[in-house]
């Protein structure tokens, strides 16, 4: 398998982490910097016609994406099944706080190339904030509903993690910790894991 990634995207990181936690061994990291504006013509024709981190080509020969596809794949290879519950309603609401976490890793990395990447006076305040408060509610909702979403690692856990390490690492500035203790507690001993440590984000 060959993982296609960047050591900055959170999306990738999930994909990363979900791999070291499954114990696969079995992938070549191929870096590929994205950038808005700057598609990589080979990559584009041959993996992933968005252009988006991360794909996986797998053993066939095929390309999958997007993140939570790669991830949900993987755990579902050699019929071991662990970071997703097989079926029922436990499997919908895992994949929907999964998909919470993957809403923060969308608005801040939103945030991030609008502030950094768009010139000052072009940029849109408004949507911006928009963009802020998406993650505030997000964050809140983790906050409040711990019982909901801890005890055993599963693939939430691990978006949780990867947007947790995102906003450390690209938007130090909101302070998340400071307005949620639970979350601060639960990742200082989630970001230990070896798969977080292997994968702490960088440019
Ligand atoms: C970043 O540099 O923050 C980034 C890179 C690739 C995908 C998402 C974010």
């Amino acid at each position: 398998m060959k993982l296609f990634y960047s050591p900055a995207s959170p999306f990738a990181r999930k994909v990363h982490v979900t791999l070291l936690e499954l114990g696969r061994q079995d992938v070549e990291l191929a870096l590929t910097p994205v950038l808005p504006g700057k598609p990589i013509e080979d990559y584009v024709k041959s993996q992933n016609p968005l252009g988006k981190i991360p794909a996986l080509q797998i053993d066939t020969g095929e390309t999958l994406y997007d993140s939570t596809i790669i991830c949900e794949y993987l755990d579902s290879l050699d019929g071991s099944a662990t970071l997703l519950p097989a079926n029922g309603v436990e499997r919908f609401t895992t994949l929907t706080r999964q998909a919470l976490a993957h809403g923060i890793c969308e608005s801040v990395v939103a945030i991030r190339y609008e502030t950094f990447l768009r010139p000052e006076e072009r940029q849109w305040d408004v949507w911006i904030d928009d963009q802020r408060n998406k993650v505030e509610r997000a964050l809140n909702w983790f906050e409040t509903h711990q019982d909901q979403w801890q005890g055993d690692i599963d693939l939430a856990q691990i978006t949780l993690g990867c947007a947790l390490g995102y906003l450390d690492f690209r938007a130090p500035d909101l302070d998340w910790r400071s307005k949620h203790p639970v979350l601060a507690h639960w990742f200082s001993t989630f970001e230990q894991r070896p798969s977080m440590q292997t994968t702490v984000p960088h440019a």
